[in-house]
């Protein structure tokens, strides 16, 4: 029962990428459990950039079984711009990439109903890949579709004449400017996917049940971060499936009592895209801290290129997260990143209303009213060239070692630089 899952622990953008990357070769099966296109892992191997939004990091490595397991939603038109893109820069993918039967299926019309609903007051600062809505069409059962459908051409034509007449009626209540859809136009076009993915598309529960009882080993790869978690998440600001450890179950079908080791990727410091509350957010302005960590850690987002939010390491939402999604150890990524600072602070507690608090309050409502509470710790104003924990400069080292005991997780694993080689494994 050698399963593992690599999980973020705060809103996103953790480095998750790089520690799958660095544990595939330790495994037989690589596996995203959740989300769909809205995620970005990058990945340095080589001196070469790759990046994964929509497929697993897993599939770098040709050997391994990569899955999109049934708890991801699937956008044909990305799946075969992504197997494109990793093609031309070198990547072999054949059948060893594998899509569920019953992962959900995002057509037109979900972007098209995102658009409009993030037009107003509400929006919630998605990626605008239509993640939500077909969610919200996968819960409603009404309208979802789900890939194995794709197969029967005359069962699929049905089912989108209904469920297209149906959207074009929503989308235009929604706005009188709403686009509409043709649901033959629309079957054809998803006929022609259907054809290409066939050779990818399995019942993956099975064949992740025999992984398990061949004894093979199985990396799950979390998209988004736990505090991203539709349950557990800072509501309403967060996305629609469960990114935390709990969405491994739901989304592939593997009792989470089979995972070994869960390691719980933090970033040293913090940061979010999209909207919603951030008590430890740095708005210090152009010559602030904020910018400067934004400008050395280049935090701008992988799919939408937004400038990403940054501030300082909160640990009160580390610590909930790390328990939510039973984190047995922690890497602590971008450490190289705070390299020029000559304090660096970290909340330890909130205030809200008057009281101090030390457990994190998820609604974002209450979540807004709650002020940090800094402990500072001295920087270490020199580049990490270390590649051991014992060459780590002292304040850098006292700072991992703070967070540690904040969470009260061991550190397996200090990231000090993008590249494979720039990792400390601690022993
Ligand atoms: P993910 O979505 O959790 O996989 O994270 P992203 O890939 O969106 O963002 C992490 C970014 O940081 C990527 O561009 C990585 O190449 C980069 N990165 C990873 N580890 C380090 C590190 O230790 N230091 C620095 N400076 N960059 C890193
Ligand atoms: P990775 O896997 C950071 C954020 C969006 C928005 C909210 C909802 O790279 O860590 P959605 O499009 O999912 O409905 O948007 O979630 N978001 C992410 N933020 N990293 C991600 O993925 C994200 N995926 C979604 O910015 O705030
Ligand atoms: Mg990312």
């Amino acid at each position: 029962m050698a399963c593992t899952c690599v999980v973020g622990l705060q809103w996103g953008d953790e480095a998750k990428g790089k520690i799958v990357d660095l544990l595939t070769e330790q495994h037989d099966f690589v596996v995203r459990y959740n989300g769909g296109a809205n995620a970005g892992h990058t990945v340095v191997s080589g001196g070469k950039t790759y990046k994964f939004s929509l497929l697993p990091t897993g599939v770098l490595r040709p050997h391994l079984c990569s899955v999109i397991a049934n708890g991801v939603v699937v956008n044909p038109v990305r799946f075969f711009e992504e197997v494109k893109q990793l093609r031309e820069a070198g990547v072999a993918i054949g059948e060893n990439l594998i899509v569920s039967n019953h992962a959900h299926v995002i057509f037109p019309y979900h972007a098209e109903e995102e658009r409009l609903s993030e037009g107003g007051e509400q929006a919630i600062g998605t990626t605008g890949r239509g993640i939500g809505p077909c969610y919200q069409d996968k819960a409603g059962r009404i309208c979802g579709v789900r890939v194995g459908e794709l197969l029967y051409p005359d069962h699929l034509r049905a089912r989108l004449r209904a469920i297209v007449a149906r959207k074009n009626k929503l989308l235009r209540a929604l706005s009188a400017e709403a686009k509409q859809f043709d649901a033959d136009a629309l079957t054809d076009e998803y006929l022609k996917y259907a054809e290409g993915m066939r050779p990818h598309i399995r019942d993956t529960v099975h064949l992740l049940h025999k992984a398990l009882a061949d004894g093979k080993r199985i990396l799950f790869e979390a998209a988004q971060g736990s505090l991203l978690d539709v349950d557990h998440g800072t509501y309403p600001y967060v996305t629609s499936s469960n990114s935390s450890t709990t969405g491994v179950w739901s989304g592939s079908g593997v009792p989470t009592r089979n995972l070994e080791r869960v390691i719980g990727v933090i970033k040293a410091y913090t940061t979010r895209v999209g909207r919603g509350p951030f008590p430890t957010e740095l708005n210090d302005g152009p010559d602030g801290v904020g910018e400067k960590i934004r400008k050395t850690g280049r935090e701008y987002g992988t799919v939408t290129g937004r400038p990403r939010r940054c501030g300082w390491f909160d640990a009160v939402a580390a610590r909930y997260t790390a328990r939510l999604s039973g984190t047995d150890e922690l890497a602590v990524m971008l450490l190289d990143v705070l390299s020029d600072l000559d304090e660096i602070s970290i909340c330890t507690s909130y205030e809200i209303d008057g009281s101090r608090i030390e457990d994190f309050p998820t609604d974002a409502f209450l979540l807004e009213r709650c002020r940090p509470v800094y402990e500072t710790m001295p920087g270490w104003r020199q580049p990490i060239e270390a590649r051991k924990v014992g060459d780590l400069p002292a304040a850098a080292r006292r700072y991992v070692d703070r967070l540690s005991a904040l969470l009260g997780l061991p550190v397996g694993i200090v990231s000090v630089g993008p590249d494979r080689e720039q990792t400390i494994f601690c022993g």
